[in-house]
């Protein structure tokens, strides 16, 4: 079992504190980053079954079964031709997180945040969303016959509001947006005494996420890819990324770890900003269509832009219409994806402009969350017209 031999914390400005003992006796303000005994025997090998389990030598887990019930992780690395052909990029690997139970990445975080409420019997567990963390918390929780309060913006999607809905958790909307349903949903797990699954606060859902670095290293055979895209909100999925690259090296397991490229919004890139001017990060009232990213202050600002800036890459806007087009590639390419869920794949063409991604690298784009519960935003190719049941209907209506 990995042991975690403590924890550092990366400030909203970049400064590194720490390393101390963990747990903490306080919750940081900023990004906590667990530390373990690193070695090689922490890497599995053989064939990858277990989903995100068989990385528990790398979690925060103490030994036993695991009782959370839903499947998690061992996601598919897909070599789509369309996609490659239409990025004209033959190395790029899109990798599928829209296979989780509930349809994004947040659904490997969920899964270690609930499993350690399962074994510390805890009864409510409450996180702020723009919306698929709380889709995700809602129906583990259920699963786990747990407690979930949901902190959302009043506007949130009616697609990610009513499966939350449905799945019984209790849904506050909050007026001022998501900034202060994240504040306000801290101050009430703090005062009623619920776990905190707020994404950045709590190092248990960067530490879950990682997995995603380490299943994309044996599914390309042991191997890092050259660069990996990500879409950043508050940016704990790309620190994780990069965190499951760096903890590759630090046992032993790769030598080397690969470029970032972190995808924002044109109408909310505050990172994006930050990382080019190099003066401080300055908050942006979002306008897109992509709420996943649609974050006007990153709770995890200072470690993903050093973890961009480390690994020699950068980051990339995107446009709401060049999301909607790449939704659209990659529908007809065999993927259904959510505006921040094609988010990087809409940065491959800006990125290798910008020599960010190179035309005969091996790629990796993250399709963080399904189009499923965003239909609304799927290009219809072609119409569905209504027919008798006959057959003759059928060759008229094809044209066959
Ligand atoms: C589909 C999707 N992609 C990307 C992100 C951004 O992730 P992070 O906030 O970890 O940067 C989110 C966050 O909600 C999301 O829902």
């Amino acid at each position: 079992v990995g042991q975690v031999i403590g924890q550092q914390v990366v400030r909203p400005d970049g400064r590194t504190e720490g390393p101390g003992p963990w747990p903490a006796a306080a919750a940081a303000e900023g990004q906590v980053e667990l530390l373990y005994e690193y070695g090689p025997g922490l890497v599995p090998g053989g064939e990858m079954t277990g989903g995100m389990w068989r990385y528990r030598d790398l979690l925060p887990l103490e030994p036993g079964p695991i009782a959370y019930p839903l499947p998690v992780g061992g996601t598919p690395l897909l070599a789509l031709p369309g996609p490659r052909r239409e990025s004209g990029l033959p190395g790029l690997y899109l990798k599928d997180e829209t296979r989780g139970p509930t349809g994004s990445n947040k659904d490997r975080a969920t899964a270690l945040v609930l499993e350690h409420a399962l074994r510390a019997g805890a009864r409510t567990v409450s996180c702020a969303s723009t919306g698929n963390v709380a889709v995700s918390l809602a129906v583990g929780a259920a699963a786990a016959g747990l407690e979930a309060v949901v902190f959302v913006p009043a506007d949130v999607s009616p697609g990610k509001l009513v499966p939350m809905l449905a799945a019984g958790a209790r849904v506050l909307r909050v007026r001022e947006g998501y900034e202060a349903a994240f504040r306000l949903s801290r101050a009430a797990a703090a005062a009623f005494g619920w776990l905190d699954r707020n994404t950045g606060v709590n190092p248990v859902t960067v530490e879950a996420k990682k997995t995603v670095a380490l299943e994309i290293f044996e599914q390309l055979g042991r191997r890092v890819p050259d660069v990996v895209v990500a879409p950043v909100g508050d940016g704990p999925t790309l620190c994780a990324v990069a965190k499951g690259f760096r903890e590759l090296v630090l046992c032993g397991a790769s030598p080397r770890t690969p470029r970032l490229v972190g995808v924002q919004a044109e109408g909310c890139q505050p990172l994006r900003r930050a990382f080019e001017s190099g003066q401080p990060l300055r908050p942006e009232a979002p306008e897109t269509v992509a709420d996943g990213i649609a974050v006007s202050a990153p709770v995890s600002a200072g470690a993903v832009l050093r973890d961009v800036r480390e690994s020699g890459g950068g980051f990339v806007a995107v446009s709401d219409e060049a999301m909607l087009r790449a939704i659209a590639v990659l529908a007809r390419g065999g993927v259904l994806a959510e505006p921040a869920g094609a988010a990087a794949f809409a940065a491959l063409a800006p990125a290798r402009v910008r020599g960010l991604v190179g035309a005969g690298e091996t790629v990796v784009a993250l399709v963080t969350g399904t189009g499923l519960k965003t239909p609304e935003l799927l290009r219809p190719v072609g119409e569905a017209p209504e027919i008798p049941a006959d057959l003759g209907a059928v060759v008229q209506a094809l044209g066959r």
